[in-house]
């Protein structure tokens, strides 16, 4: 991390870096930006959505994550219930943070900033677990979410605007350090 600070970030206010942030490390078309812009910001009027951002000493934005409280008439939630709910899992998505978002400038990852980012939002989450998808391939992603204490929930979830399948991944928290 070095000389990367991680704290709140005004998501809002700051919506277009970070999805500059997320374009690069994810890969979105400019299409895509678009319409995350929307989603992003209609996510931060839900109740209890948080946001931190990772920042050079100048002031850029080089990652950030942000989430919020599931709520089970979320268009997320109702995708994954029913993957959820053929593996007996489906109680995760009852009093659980959710992990919408996590992105690390290519520049700048393995330096330990979006294990810091995920660790430190969780950490002030008043619920007992957290959920998120990821991709269903081995990525740096889902080894880190291995290593925080995430263990499959359900795999192959198709959400109809996407063109891989995701698996959805649950931890107790605190997350493991
Ligand atoms: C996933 C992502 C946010 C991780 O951010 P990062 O700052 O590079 O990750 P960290 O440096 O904190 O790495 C944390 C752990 O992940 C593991 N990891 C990181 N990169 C890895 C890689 N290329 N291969 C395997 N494991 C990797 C490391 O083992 C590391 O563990 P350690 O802290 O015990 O050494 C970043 O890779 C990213 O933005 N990826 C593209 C976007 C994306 O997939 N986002 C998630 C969407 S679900």
């Amino acid at each position: 991390m070095n000389d990367i600070a991680v704290g709140p970030l005004d998501l809002a206010a700051r919506v277009d870096e970070a999805l500059a942030v997320q374009a690069v490390a994810f890969g979105l078309t400019p299409e895509e930006v678009g319409v995350r812009r929307h989603i992003v910001l209609r996510h931060l009027q839900c109740p209890g959505a948080r946001s931190l951002g990772a920042t050079t000493p100048e002031g850029r934005l080089v990652g950030f994550v942000y989430g919020m409280p599931n709520d089970r008439t979320h268009w997320w939630s109702t995708v994954v219930e029913p993957y959820l709910r053929a593996n007996g899992n489906d109680a995760w998505l009852d009093d659980s943070f959710v992990i919408t978002e996590l992105h690390v400038h290519p520049a700048f990852q393995n330096r330990r900033i979006g294990r810091t980012l995920i660790t430190d939002i969780t950490a002030t989450a008043s619920e007992p677990r957290s959920i998120l998808s990821a991709i269903d391939k081995e990525s740096p992603a889902r080894a880190l979410y291995r290593k925080l204490g995430y263990r499959d929930l359900a795999r192959n979830v198709v959400f109809p605007s996407a063109a891989r399948p995701y698996a959805v991944m649950g931890a107790p928290l605190p997350l493991q350090t």
